[in-house]
């Protein structure tokens, strides 16, 4: 059984290998921190057996309305609007292409509707790796701003969002 649930500082995060150096990286030296001491993020690990098989990491954010898709746009104030923004989800290598993507994006999106209910939402944002942009299309987000620096060599990622009507309760 797979439980998903806030990070807890006695967990041990040194052994997870997602493949993405960037990602492992963070979880290893920087989740705890941003969670217990600065609260500028809480991470959220899939645990089964207590081992981390992945993780999610989200903070408040706000964006602007230029930023939301046409059809809800028209209906919010022009002023910094709140959001739940997803700044990284990874998960262990031996895990992957088993459903915990999906399972911790779910969890993702019980957070957001959570917060629209408690203190305001009107989406989820993602800043995407050019390599995992498939795999939010499938669950509705939507790129909406150009790639920029496309003539650099490393390529940047990608925001992407999904308004809060489109994200699914269960
Ligand atoms: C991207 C990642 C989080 C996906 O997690 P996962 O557990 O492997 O994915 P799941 O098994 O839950 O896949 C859910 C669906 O998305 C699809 N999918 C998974 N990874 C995908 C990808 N990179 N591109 C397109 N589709 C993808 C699966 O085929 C599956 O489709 P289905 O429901 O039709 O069968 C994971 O592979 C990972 O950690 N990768 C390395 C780090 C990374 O890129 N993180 C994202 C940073 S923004």
């Amino acid at each position: 059984m797979i439980e998903i649930r806030p990070l807890r500082a006695e967990d041990h995060r040194e052994n997870f290998r997602s493949g993405d150096v960037e990602l492992d990286r963070f979880f290893h030296k920087f989740a705890g921190q941003n969670q217990f001491r600065l609260h500028i993020g809480t991470t959220y690990v899939a645990v089964k057996d207590n081992d981390i098989l992945g993780f999610a990491t989200v903070s408040a954010t706000s964006i602007s309305i230029e930023a939301l898709p046409k059809s809800i746009k028209k209906k919010l104030p022009n002023y910094p609007l709140p959001a739940l923004r997803l700044a990284r989800l990874a998960v262990a290598e031996i895990a992957q292409g088993m459903g915990l993507g999906k399972q911790l994006l779910k969890a993702v999106f019980q957070i957001a509707h959570e917060m629209a209910d408690r203190t305001g939402c009107v989406a989820v944002v993602v800043d995407a790796k050019p390599a995992a942009i498939e795999f939010y299309k499938k669950f509705g987000f939507e790129t909406f701003e150009a790639i920029s620096g496309t003539l650099a060599e490393r390529p940047e990622p990608q925001l992407m969002i999904l308004p809060l009507g489109s994200v699914p309760r269960d």
